[in-house]
Protein backbone atom coordinates (compact mmCIF):
# COMPACT_ATOMS: atom_id res chain seq x y z
CA UNK A 1 0.00 0.00 0.00
CA UNK A 2 1.07 3.66 -0.68
CA UNK A 3 4.54 2.29 -2.45
CA UNK A 4 6.36 4.65 -3.51
CA UNK A 5 9.22 3.24 -5.29
CA UNK A 6 9.44 -0.41 -6.10
CA UNK A 7 13.08 -1.37 -5.71
CA UNK A 8 14.55 -5.00 -5.27
CA UNK A 9 16.23 -6.11 -2.23
CA UNK A 10 15.97 -5.84 1.62
CA UNK A 11 14.56 -3.18 3.26
CA UNK A 12 14.63 -1.92 6.97
CA UNK A 13 10.77 -2.41 8.47
CA UNK A 14 10.66 0.52 10.85
CA UNK A 15 7.59 0.19 13.66
CA UNK A 16 6.77 3.64 15.04
CA UNK A 17 5.17 2.28 17.82
CA UNK A 18 3.59 4.30 20.73
CA UNK A 19 6.64 3.57 23.53
CA UNK A 20 9.56 3.24 20.69
CA UNK A 21 11.00 2.93 17.64
CA UNK A 22 12.11 -0.65 16.33
CA UNK A 23 14.17 -1.37 13.65
CA UNK A 24 14.80 -5.25 11.83
CA UNK A 25 16.44 -5.79 8.61
CA UNK A 26 16.19 -9.67 7.28
CA UNK A 27 18.13 -11.41 4.34
CA UNK A 28 16.15 -14.18 2.45
CA UNK A 29 18.18 -17.11 0.69
CA UNK A 30 16.04 -19.76 -0.68
CA UNK A 31 12.78 -19.76 2.13
CA UNK A 32 15.26 -18.92 5.09
CA UNK A 33 15.53 -15.62 6.56
CA UNK A 34 18.32 -14.16 8.55
CA UNK A 35 18.00 -11.34 10.73
CA UNK A 36 21.10 -8.63 10.02
CA UNK A 37 20.60 -5.99 12.40
CA UNK A 38 17.77 -5.03 15.21
CA UNK A 39 17.28 -2.33 17.39
CA UNK A 40 14.78 -1.01 19.79
CA UNK A 41 15.24 2.65 21.06
CA UNK A 42 12.43 3.80 23.79
CA UNK A 43 10.31 7.36 23.04
CA UNK A 44 10.80 9.74 25.69
CA UNK A 45 7.30 10.66 26.87
CA UNK A 46 5.40 13.17 25.28
CA UNK A 47 6.47 12.35 21.69
CA UNK A 48 3.76 10.25 20.75
CA UNK A 49 0.16 9.92 22.39
CA UNK A 50 -1.54 6.43 21.57
CA UNK A 51 -0.54 6.08 18.26
CA UNK A 52 -1.15 10.25 17.47
CA UNK A 53 2.84 11.56 16.70
CA UNK A 54 2.75 14.66 18.80
CA UNK A 55 6.59 15.39 18.27
CA UNK A 56 8.14 14.27 14.89
CA UNK A 57 11.56 15.44 16.09
CA UNK A 58 11.75 13.24 19.04
CA UNK A 59 10.90 10.50 17.17
CA UNK A 60 13.21 11.45 14.62
CA UNK A 61 16.08 11.12 17.19
CA UNK A 62 14.74 7.94 17.88
CA UNK A 63 15.11 6.65 15.10
CA UNK A 64 18.70 7.85 14.37
CA UNK A 65 19.77 6.46 18.05
CA UNK A 66 18.12 2.85 16.57
CA UNK A 67 20.12 3.13 13.39
CA UNK A 68 23.27 3.74 15.66
CA UNK A 69 22.74 0.96 18.08
CA UNK A 70 21.42 -1.94 15.42
CA UNK A 71 24.72 -0.73 12.87
CA UNK A 72 22.92 -1.45 9.87
CA UNK A 73 24.87 0.38 6.98
CA UNK A 74 20.89 0.40 5.00
CA UNK A 75 18.79 4.00 4.92
CA UNK A 76 15.68 1.90 2.43
CA UNK A 77 13.04 1.16 4.61
CA UNK A 78 9.05 0.26 5.18
CA UNK A 79 7.35 1.87 7.42
CA UNK A 80 3.53 0.81 8.88
CA UNK A 81 0.50 3.10 9.58
CA UNK A 82 -1.80 1.42 12.80
CA UNK A 83 -4.58 -0.42 12.06
CA UNK A 84 -6.85 2.31 14.22
CA UNK A 85 -5.99 5.12 11.85
CA UNK A 86 -6.60 3.33 8.67
CA UNK A 87 -9.87 2.00 6.38
CA UNK A 88 -9.27 -1.30 5.29
CA UNK A 89 -12.34 -2.29 3.21
CA UNK A 90 -13.10 -4.91 1.03
CA UNK A 91 -15.84 -2.73 -1.66
CA UNK A 92 -17.22 -3.99 -5.03
CA UNK A 93 -17.06 -2.04 -8.36
CA UNK A 94 -18.52 -3.09 -11.41
CA UNK A 95 -15.98 -5.84 -13.26
CA UNK A 96 -16.13 -3.55 -16.72
CA UNK A 97 -14.44 -1.00 -15.31
CA UNK A 98 -11.01 -0.21 -17.74
CA UNK A 99 -7.88 -0.62 -15.74
CA UNK A 100 -6.93 3.29 -16.91
CA UNK A 101 -10.47 3.84 -14.92
CA UNK A 102 -10.00 2.08 -11.95
CA UNK A 103 -8.63 4.75 -9.76
CA UNK A 104 -10.87 7.08 -10.15
CA UNK A 105 -13.93 4.76 -10.01
CA UNK A 106 -12.02 3.31 -6.30
CA UNK A 107 -12.14 7.18 -5.48
CA UNK A 108 -15.47 7.78 -5.92
CA UNK A 109 -16.39 4.72 -4.40
CA UNK A 110 -14.64 5.30 -1.62
CA UNK A 111 -15.83 8.53 -0.34
CA UNK A 112 -19.17 6.61 1.11
CA UNK A 113 -16.65 4.66 3.01
CA UNK A 114 -14.08 7.71 4.25
CA UNK A 115 -15.15 10.04 6.99
CA UNK A 116 -12.74 12.75 4.94
CA UNK A 117 -12.47 14.92 2.12
CA UNK A 118 -10.49 12.65 -0.32
CA UNK A 119 -8.19 15.29 -0.93
CA UNK A 120 -6.46 14.49 2.82
CA UNK A 121 -6.73 10.95 2.43
CA UNK A 122 -4.14 9.02 0.63
CA UNK A 123 -5.55 5.66 -0.53
CA UNK A 124 -4.26 2.19 -1.92
CA UNK A 125 -6.46 -0.94 -3.59
CA UNK A 126 -5.67 -4.13 -4.72
CA UNK A 127 -7.78 -6.12 -6.84
CA UNK A 128 -8.90 -9.72 -5.31
CA UNK A 129 -10.97 -10.58 -7.95
CA UNK A 130 -14.51 -11.53 -8.84
CA UNK A 131 -17.23 -10.86 -6.80
CA UNK A 132 -18.88 -13.87 -4.57
CA UNK A 133 -21.98 -12.16 -4.96
CA UNK A 134 -22.17 -11.25 -8.55
CA UNK A 135 -19.84 -12.45 -11.91
CA UNK A 136 -20.34 -8.80 -13.04
CA UNK A 137 -18.45 -7.11 -10.07
CA UNK A 138 -15.32 -7.64 -8.56
CA UNK A 139 -13.46 -6.94 -5.00
CA UNK A 140 -11.52 -4.38 -4.16
CA UNK A 141 -9.43 -4.27 -1.52
CA UNK A 142 -9.27 -0.69 -0.22
CA UNK A 143 -6.78 0.65 2.13
CA UNK A 144 -6.68 4.33 3.18
CA UNK A 145 -5.37 7.02 5.96
CA UNK A 146 -5.51 10.70 6.29
CA UNK A 147 -2.58 11.98 4.75
CA UNK A 148 -1.28 13.69 8.23
CA UNK A 149 -0.77 10.45 9.20
CA UNK A 150 1.58 9.06 6.51
CA UNK A 151 3.49 12.60 6.59
CA UNK A 152 4.09 12.73 10.08
CA UNK A 153 5.92 9.68 9.38
CA UNK A 154 7.88 10.33 6.79
CA UNK A 155 9.20 13.95 8.03
CA UNK A 156 10.76 12.27 11.38
CA UNK A 157 12.15 8.89 8.73
CA UNK A 158 13.26 11.80 6.70
CA UNK A 159 14.58 13.70 9.59
CA UNK A 160 16.59 10.92 10.78
CA UNK A 161 18.40 10.04 7.10
CA UNK A 162 15.90 7.04 5.78
CA UNK A 163 14.70 6.81 2.48
CA UNK A 164 11.48 5.52 2.88
CA UNK A 165 10.42 3.30 0.23
CA UNK A 166 6.61 1.66 1.52
CA UNK A 167 4.26 2.63 3.58
CA UNK A 168 1.87 0.15 4.41
CA UNK A 169 -0.56 -0.65 7.19
CA UNK A 170 0.34 -2.25 9.95
CA UNK A 171 -2.33 -5.17 9.85
CA UNK A 172 -0.78 -6.35 5.99
CA UNK A 173 2.70 -6.14 7.62
CA UNK A 174 1.26 -8.86 10.33
CA UNK A 175 -0.59 -10.57 7.40
CA UNK A 176 2.24 -11.13 5.57
CA UNK A 177 4.28 -12.16 8.41
CA UNK A 178 1.89 -15.29 9.13
CA UNK A 179 1.59 -16.45 5.59
CA UNK A 180 5.49 -16.14 5.33
CA UNK A 181 6.77 -17.25 8.33
CA UNK A 182 4.19 -19.18 10.87
CA UNK A 183 2.96 -22.85 9.72
CA UNK A 184 0.22 -22.41 12.36
CA UNK A 185 -1.80 -19.99 9.94
CA UNK A 186 -1.79 -23.30 7.68
CA UNK A 187 -3.15 -25.90 10.11
CA UNK A 188 -6.23 -23.60 12.10
CA UNK A 189 -8.61 -22.49 10.13
CA UNK A 190 -9.45 -19.79 12.19
CA UNK A 191 -6.70 -17.71 14.23
CA UNK A 192 -6.82 -15.22 16.32
CA UNK A 193 -3.37 -13.20 17.25
CA UNK A 194 -3.94 -10.54 19.74
CA UNK A 195 -1.16 -7.87 20.19
CA UNK A 196 -0.53 -6.29 23.70
CA UNK A 197 1.35 -3.09 23.37
CA UNK A 198 2.15 -0.26 25.39
CA UNK A 199 -0.81 1.94 25.16
CA UNK A 200 -3.10 -0.25 22.55
CA UNK A 201 -4.09 -3.77 22.18
CA UNK A 202 -5.31 -5.21 18.82
CA UNK A 203 -6.09 -7.66 17.75
CA UNK A 204 -6.01 -9.76 13.88
CA UNK A 205 -8.52 -12.57 12.68
CA UNK A 206 -7.01 -14.77 9.89
CA UNK A 207 -9.27 -17.14 7.94
CA UNK A 208 -7.10 -19.66 6.39
CA UNK A 209 -4.24 -17.00 5.93
CA UNK A 210 -6.12 -13.60 5.33
CA UNK A 211 -7.05 -11.16 7.71
CA UNK A 212 -10.67 -10.91 8.26
CA UNK A 213 -11.43 -8.68 11.37
CA UNK A 214 -8.92 -6.36 12.88
CA UNK A 215 -9.99 -4.35 16.10
CA UNK A 216 -7.55 -1.98 18.46
CA UNK A 217 -8.71 -1.08 21.82
CA UNK A 218 -6.81 1.16 24.20
CA UNK A 219 -5.23 -0.66 26.68
CA UNK A 220 -1.66 -1.62 27.25
CA UNK A 221 1.40 -1.82 29.44
CA UNK A 222 1.36 2.10 30.27
CA UNK A 223 -1.35 1.62 32.52
CA UNK A 224 0.72 -0.92 34.42
CA UNK A 225 3.39 1.41 34.34
CA UNK A 226 1.63 4.33 35.57
CA UNK A 227 0.08 2.44 38.78
CA UNK A 228 3.92 1.19 39.62
CA UNK A 229 4.80 4.94 39.06
CA UNK A 230 2.15 5.84 41.77
CA UNK A 231 2.30 3.32 43.82
CA UNK A 232 6.03 3.26 44.64
CA UNK A 233 6.91 7.02 43.91
CA UNK A 234 9.22 5.55 40.57
CA UNK A 235 9.70 7.55 37.67
CA UNK A 236 8.92 6.39 34.28
CA UNK A 237 11.71 4.71 33.02
CA UNK A 238 12.56 2.58 36.54
CA UNK A 239 8.79 1.49 36.08
CA UNK A 240 9.04 0.46 33.08
CA UNK A 241 12.39 -1.55 33.97
CA UNK A 242 11.23 -2.27 37.38
CA UNK A 243 8.03 -4.08 35.80
CA UNK A 244 10.32 -6.21 33.33
CA UNK A 245 12.97 -7.52 36.03
CA UNK A 246 10.03 -8.21 38.56
CA UNK A 247 12.17 -5.86 40.72
CA UNK A 248 9.08 -4.94 43.07
CA UNK A 249 8.20 -5.08 46.89
CA UNK A 250 6.10 -8.25 47.97
CA UNK A 251 2.80 -7.05 47.07
CA UNK A 252 3.00 -6.13 44.05
CA UNK A 253 2.01 -9.58 42.02
CA UNK A 254 -1.14 -10.37 44.25
CA UNK A 255 -2.43 -6.02 44.22
CA UNK A 256 -1.10 -4.56 41.19
CA UNK A 257 0.56 -7.33 38.64
CA UNK A 258 -2.82 -10.14 38.84
CA UNK A 259 -5.85 -7.67 38.32
CA UNK A 260 -3.91 -6.45 35.55
CA UNK A 261 -3.55 -9.86 33.89
CA UNK A 262 -7.09 -10.42 34.57
CA UNK A 263 -8.02 -7.05 32.60
CA UNK A 264 -6.03 -8.45 29.65
CA UNK A 265 -8.22 -11.29 30.18
CA UNK A 266 -11.40 -9.53 30.10
CA UNK A 267 -9.87 -7.65 26.83
CA UNK A 268 -9.74 -10.80 24.95
CA UNK A 269 -13.07 -11.83 25.88
CA UNK A 270 -14.56 -8.30 24.39
CA UNK A 271 -12.63 -8.69 21.43
CA UNK A 272 -13.65 -12.49 20.74
CA UNK A 273 -17.30 -10.92 21.22
CA UNK A 274 -16.94 -8.34 18.80
CA UNK A 275 -15.79 -10.61 16.20
CA UNK A 276 -18.16 -13.36 16.78
CA UNK A 277 -20.89 -10.69 16.44
CA UNK A 278 -19.64 -9.03 13.36
CA UNK A 279 -18.79 -11.88 11.44
CA UNK A 280 -20.94 -15.05 12.78
CA UNK A 281 -18.22 -16.94 11.91
CA UNK A 282 -17.76 -20.37 13.61
CA UNK A 283 -15.08 -21.05 16.60
CA UNK A 284 -11.45 -19.36 16.78
CA UNK A 285 -9.39 -22.71 16.84
CA UNK A 286 -6.38 -20.85 18.31
CA UNK A 287 -5.12 -17.61 20.16
CA UNK A 288 -1.43 -16.56 19.44
CA UNK A 289 -0.27 -13.90 21.44
CA UNK A 290 2.20 -11.01 20.69
CA UNK A 291 3.60 -7.79 22.06
CA UNK A 292 5.22 -6.63 25.35
CA UNK A 293 2.38 -7.66 27.64
CA UNK A 294 2.64 -11.47 26.32
CA UNK A 295 6.33 -11.97 28.07
CA UNK A 296 4.50 -11.58 31.07
CA UNK A 297 4.46 -14.79 32.73
CA UNK A 298 1.75 -17.35 33.13
CA UNK A 299 -0.97 -14.77 30.56
CA UNK A 300 -0.96 -17.49 28.12
CA UNK A 301 -2.10 -19.93 30.46
CA UNK A 302 -4.31 -17.86 32.42
CA UNK A 303 -6.20 -16.59 28.95
CA UNK A 304 -6.24 -20.33 27.62
CA UNK A 305 -8.13 -21.40 31.26
CA UNK A 306 -10.52 -18.63 31.13
CA UNK A 307 -11.49 -18.37 27.15
CA UNK A 308 -11.18 -22.44 26.51
CA UNK A 309 -9.39 -21.75 23.31
CA UNK A 310 -5.79 -23.34 23.44
CA UNK A 311 -3.37 -20.38 23.60
CA UNK A 312 0.57 -19.79 23.25
CA UNK A 313 2.97 -16.64 22.42
CA UNK A 314 3.54 -16.12 18.59
CA UNK A 315 6.99 -17.03 17.33
CA UNK A 316 7.17 -16.53 13.78
CA UNK A 317 11.28 -16.35 14.14
CA UNK A 318 11.51 -20.31 15.15
CA UNK A 319 13.15 -21.04 11.54
CA UNK A 320 15.20 -17.64 11.63
CA UNK A 321 19.08 -18.12 11.87
CA UNK A 322 20.48 -14.58 13.53
CA UNK A 323 23.91 -12.82 12.04
CA UNK A 324 26.90 -12.90 14.30
CA UNK A 325 26.28 -9.60 15.46
CA UNK A 326 22.75 -10.04 16.81
CA UNK A 327 22.78 -10.92 20.69
CA UNK A 328 20.71 -13.67 20.54
CA UNK A 329 19.05 -13.67 25.03
CA UNK A 330 18.45 -10.05 23.92
CA UNK A 331 16.88 -11.02 20.59
CA UNK A 332 14.50 -14.04 22.31
CA UNK A 333 13.69 -11.49 25.28
CA UNK A 334 12.22 -8.84 22.30
CA UNK A 335 10.86 -11.50 19.99
CA UNK A 336 7.35 -10.42 21.10
CA UNK A 337 7.33 -7.05 20.11
CA UNK A 338 8.73 -7.07 16.93
CA UNK A 339 6.03 -8.78 15.01
CA UNK A 340 5.01 -5.11 13.31
CA UNK A 341 8.39 -4.48 11.77
CA UNK A 342 9.19 -7.34 10.73
CA UNK A 343 6.48 -7.83 8.24
CA UNK A 344 7.34 -4.61 7.12
CA UNK A 345 10.78 -5.73 6.21
CA UNK A 346 9.24 -8.83 4.70
CA UNK A 347 7.80 -5.98 2.31
CA UNK A 348 11.14 -5.96 0.83
CA UNK A 349 10.83 -9.23 -0.79
CA UNK A 350 7.59 -9.29 -2.59
N1 LIG B 1 8.47 -8.79 30.75
C1 LIG B 1 7.53 -7.85 30.71
N2 LIG B 1 6.60 -7.78 31.69
C2 LIG B 1 5.64 -6.84 31.67
N3 LIG B 1 5.52 -5.92 30.71
C3 LIG B 1 6.42 -5.93 29.71
C4 LIG B 1 7.46 -6.89 29.65
N4 LIG B 1 8.19 -6.65 28.54
C5 LIG B 1 7.62 -5.60 27.94
N5 LIG B 1 6.56 -5.16 28.64
C6 LIG B 1 5.68 -4.02 28.33
O1 LIG B 1 5.19 -4.13 27.02
C7 LIG B 1 4.98 -2.82 26.49
C8 LIG B 1 5.73 -2.67 25.19
O2 LIG B 1 5.25 -3.61 24.29
P1 LIG B 1 5.34 -3.36 22.75
O3 LIG B 1 6.75 -3.07 22.38
O4 LIG B 1 4.65 -4.46 22.08
O5 LIG B 1 4.47 -2.03 22.67
P2 LIG B 1 4.44 -0.94 21.53
O6 LIG B 1 4.46 -1.62 20.21
O7 LIG B 1 5.50 0.06 21.81
O8 LIG B 1 3.06 -0.26 21.85
P3 LIG B 1 1.79 0.03 20.90
O9 LIG B 1 1.67 -1.16 19.99
O10 LIG B 1 0.68 0.18 21.90
O11 LIG B 1 2.11 1.29 20.22
C9 LIG B 1 5.50 -1.83 27.50
O12 LIG B 1 4.43 -1.31 28.24
C10 LIG B 1 6.42 -2.72 28.32
O13 LIG B 1 6.57 -2.22 29.63
MG1 LIG C 1 2.99 -2.37 18.88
Amino acid sequence: MFSFSNKKGSLLGIDISSSAVKLIELSRKGSKYRVDSYGVASLPEGAANERDIHEAELVGEAIKKVLQNSRTKSRRCALGIPSSMAINKVISVPASIPATELEAQISLEAEQYIPYPMDEVNFDFEVLGESKTSPEMMDVLLAATRTENVEVRLAAAEMAGLDVEIVDLESHAVELLFSTMVEDVEKHDVLAVVDFGASMTGINVFEKGKVVFSREQVFGGKQLTQEIMQRYGLSYAEAGLAKKNGNLPEGYIPEVLEPFKENMVRQVQRFLQFYYASTQQEKIDKILLSGGGASIPGIDEQIQDAIGIPTALANPFSHVVLNSKVNPARFTSDIPAMLVPTGLALRGFE
